[in-house]
């Protein structure tokens, strides 16, 4: 069971995921933890500084390390007496590695993290050098903070914890679970203005049904993003059926 604990100057982004859909499922059974900790009451001065403007110039505020730090140590206690190791450190800024369906495997299949939130321009460097274990990135653009990126990690992980989906499989065949983009879905009518649901579908032939899906997965896969389809076939992972299907549609 994941426990998250989380370094941010704004707790309430995160309850939205405490009380509704599936993360709020996730933390309701118990198969998922989360704690928020706000730097600003680790913050010594009387003014609860936690920022200040950044040596050399330039525009924005820089996150000092010290409050930063005394947060880190209160959360990383707070899991050592519920009997938990001191937890990686993640800070999501946009100059870490780009979050992928395999990272959030891990973290389900972990105990957790400290997830560290930036703000402003950005975490003073020593905080990062000294604490922090991984960096990620959402992706090539960049947000006011790292809560909104927080969450998508704590959401992509809740949907894979044991009882939180309705239907045990439906993580199983998302997109890029086994690497590949996935397939359309269609539900009833089986005519929509005048389109109909494409006829394997209907066929009730299971084994027909499975080859329409991975067909259309890896059409797909290969239209959008290609470099996809050369990865799954340097590991292996595409079978003779599969290379057949591809070379069928060029
Ligand atoms: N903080 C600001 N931009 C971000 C990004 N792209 N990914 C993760 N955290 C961020």
């Amino acid at each position: 069971m994941p426990r998250f604990d989380v370094l941010t100057l704004f707790d309430s982004y995160f309850e939205p995921l405490r009380t509704q859909g599936i993360c709020r499922r996730a933390f309701d059974s118990g198969a998922m933890q989360l704690k928020t900790w706000n730097p600003r009451g680790y913050a010594t001065d009387t003014h609860h500084t936690v920022d200040d403007r950044p040596y050399g110039g330039g525009p924005g505020m820089v996150m000092l390390a010290e409050p930063l730090e005394q947060t880190l140590a209160a959360a990383q206690a707070a899991r050592r007496e519920v009997g938990l190791a001191p937890a990686p450190v993640v800070l999501f800024t946009p100059t870490g590695a780009a979050l992928t369906q395999q990272h959030v495997k891990q973290w389900a299949a972990s105990a957790g993290a400290v997830l560290v939130c930036g703000r402003y321009e950005g975490v003073d460097q020593r905080f990062i050098d000294r604490n922090v274990s991984v960096e990620i990135s959402l992706g090539d653009y960049v947000l006011s903070g790292g809560e909104i990126a927080a969450m998508v990690l704590l959401d992509a992980v809740a949907r894979l914890l044991p009882g939180v989906l309705g239907c045990a499989e439906s993580a199983s065949q998302d997109s890029f679970s086994d690497g590949l983009l996935d397939c359309p879905h269609y539900t009833r009518p089986p005519e929509h203005a005048g389109m109909a649901v494409p006829e394997p579908l209907l066929s009730g032939d299971h084994a027909r049904i499975a080859r329409w899906r991975r067909d259309r997965m890896l059409a797909l896969t290969q239209t959008r993003r290609p470099e996809l389809i050369v990865i799954l076939r340097q590991q292996g992972r595409l079978s003779k059926r599969d290379e057949d299907a591809l070379s069928n549609l060029d």
